[in-house]
């Protein structure tokens, strides 16, 4: 069983690459394969763009992400909120998924695929407005949203120096999410 683990951010100190390293540890003591994106080729992603796509197809970066989420059983998004909202970089990553190409129809990238949602933030919600966001966009492309999601709030003072989160309730929030994530993994894919 394969996990793709996707962070929102590609901020060296980002927490919410940060909880996605938290969830990661948990999938691996569960006998997951963890696969992840490095943020330096999430960076090289152009920004969607038609007369690109239209010119020479879709450009390496996006078909080497569509790669990653076909393999996967399930996929874990750790979601910055910005405004709200859901950041552009992780909105360029679903726009150039969802597109087709030769090699993998669109939809196959998304359709049935159990997803798990957290975030983390400074601020007193965690990202919660941010989920309801991504949420409707992954459901928008039927994907298996799982219910269960976790939103950290006060992010600055959750990790310890080694990564780890202080706070046990907050650990098993997000062990909660994994245990979800591989129930519907299971329930789909017949395996895990
Ligand atoms: C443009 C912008 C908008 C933001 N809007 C929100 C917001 O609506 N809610 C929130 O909790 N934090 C907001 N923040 C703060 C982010 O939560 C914070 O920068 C966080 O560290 C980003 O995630 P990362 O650490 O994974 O990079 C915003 C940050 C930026 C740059």
């Amino acid at each position: 069983m394969k996990v793709l683990c996707l962070s929102g951010s590609a901020r060296a100190a980002s927490f919410n690459t940060a909880l996605l390293e938290v969830a990661a540890a948990e999938l691996a003591a569960r006998d997951i394969d963890v696969m992840r994106i490095a943020p330096s080729d999430l960076r090289a992603l152009p920004l969607m763009d038609q007369d690109l796509e239209s010119a020479s197809g879709l450009p390496e970066q996006a078909r080497a992400l569509k790669a990653s989420f076909h393999a996967a059983d399930g996929i874990v998004w750790a979601c910055p909120e910005y405004n709200g909202s859901v950041t552009p970089l992780l909105k360029n990553v679903i726009d150039w998924v969802s597109r087709p190409d030769d090699a993998l129809p669109a939809p196959a990238c998304f359709q049935r695929r159990p997803m798990a949602l957290l975030a983390a933030s400074p601020g007193g919600l965690g990202g919660l407005r941010g989920l309801r966001h991504v949420r409707e966009i992954l459901g928008n492309l039927s994907a298996m949203v799982v219910p269960r999601q976790f939103a950290l709030a006060k992010a600055g003072d959750a990790f310890d120096a080694q990564g780890a989160l202080r706070d046990s309730k907050n650990q098993e929030a997000v062990a909660g999410v994994m245990d979800d994530l591989l129930f519907w993994m299971q329930a789909i894919h017949g395996k895990g």
